[in-house]
């Protein structure tokens, strides 16, 4: 059996696309006569027939290298079927380019936007799997994403340093932390950092109430408070308005980040001292944590599997210790959102954690 495989990462970058390529690489030569193609920044690359034969060397040493060998473009879903200035039915190009490498399958790694387009190609009649990367953790039809982890881990650290500093000093920190959509990355490492008021943008806030728990704090001793805010975060009101609503909202306020809206609010409404940080991507850079390494291996070996079997239309997760395959189909298009149950959140409240609602 011989199989001649395109692989592409799309989307933002993160830790742990090296490890799953290379877990798609080698489960695969292991497995059969294998034939890999690495496409140049993912769909771009696909498009343009930007692209070239892989040998099997080029997957060693990459297990701990962060960001991906491949390179990678942002190409947005909505315009996938639109054809631009440049004239190309991209689409088309995708299609013709595939089968100009004569592939049998293609692995794409990425995303919820990268998701969309690889069951369009599954629904174009290519053999397509997925592979959930992101440090938002926000993909459909899987428990966890590889890169996540990682970025909890240096989240947590900015968190943990930044509380020495705003113990010395008695201000308010208020972190920025990645994750326009979903606040899974500000929920996990806002508990591991110790913060005492955590804001997602699934559970919009009053600043009064943030005001109000930072005040709290005050009167019981505590000088300072770490506030760990998803970039996505929103006011009840601004929860209310359409999205194009919103941003004329925050233009018309000078809107300069979450962080720094919040530290203005909060200097002017308790009197404290605060401060805004933004460590944005140094929480996607670098390389993966041990748990991630471990995740991208297992999943790429499962995407190895499935390329074995001729099982294609599929997005590989995790499904509690399960590695699992969804059709692209039921995971294309969905978004997961930490819901207002979830343990973490009911674990954060019963801490005494303001989720300022
Ligand atoms: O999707 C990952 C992510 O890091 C989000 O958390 C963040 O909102 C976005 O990408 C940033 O995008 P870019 O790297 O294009 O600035």
């Amino acid at each position: 059996m011989k199989r001649r495989i395109g692989i592409l990462t799309s989307g933002g970058d993160c830790p742990g696309l090296n490890a799953c390529i290379r877990g798609v690489a080698r489960a695969s030569y292991s497995q059969f006569d294998t034939e890999i193609i690495g496409i140049q920044d993912g769909y771009a690359g696909l498009i343009a027939g930007d692209y070239k034969e892989m040998k099997q060397s080029d997957f060693s040493g990459i297990l701990t290298l962060g960001g991906t060998i491949l390179g990678t473009r942002r190409t947005p879903f909505r315009n996938m079927r639109v054809i631009g200035e440049d004239n190309v039915d991209k689409v088309k190009a995708m299609k013709a380019n595939y089968k100009k490498m004569k592939l049998d399958c293609l692995v794409c790694l990425g995303g919820n936007g990268t998701h969309k387009t690889a069951n369009l190609l599954s629904e174009e009649g290519l053999n397509v799997i997925g592979l959930p990367k992101t440090i938002d953790n926000d993909i459909w039809g899987t428990d966890v994403t590889f890169g996540f982890h990682t970025a909890v881990d240096i989240a947590t650290e900015v968190i943990d340093r930044i509380h020495t500093t705003a113990a010395s000093h008695g201000r308010c920190m208020v972190i920025e932390i990645m994750g326009n959509k979903a606040g899974w990355l500000t929920l996990y490492s806002g508990i591991a950092g110790g913060a005492d008021i955590i804001l997602l943008p699934e559970i919009p806030y009053d600043i009064d109430v943030v005001a109000d728990a930072v005040q709290r704090r005050a009167e019981a001793g505590k000088a300072f408070s770490i506030i760990a805010v998803a970039e996505g975060a929103m006011t009840v009101e601004e929860a209310k308005m359409k999205k194009k609503e919103r941003a004329a909202y925050r233009a018309e306020m000078g809107f300069n980040g979450i962080a720094n809206r919040i530290a203005n609010e909060l200097e002017a409404k308790v009197g404290v001292e605060a401060r805004a940080v933004v460590p944005g991507h140094v929480q996607r850079g670098g390389s993966p944590s041990a748990y991630d390494r471990m995740l991208s291996t297992v999943f790429g070996v499962h995407a190895a599997q499935l390329i074995a079997n001729e099982e294609y239309g599929m997005a590989v997760g995790m499904d509690g210790r399960k590695v699992i395959h969804t059709p692209l189909s039921e995971v294309a298009g969905k978004t997961k959102f930490v819901p207002e149950d979830a343990q973490a959140v009911k674990a954060a409240r019963a801490m005494g954690i303001s989720l300022g609602d």
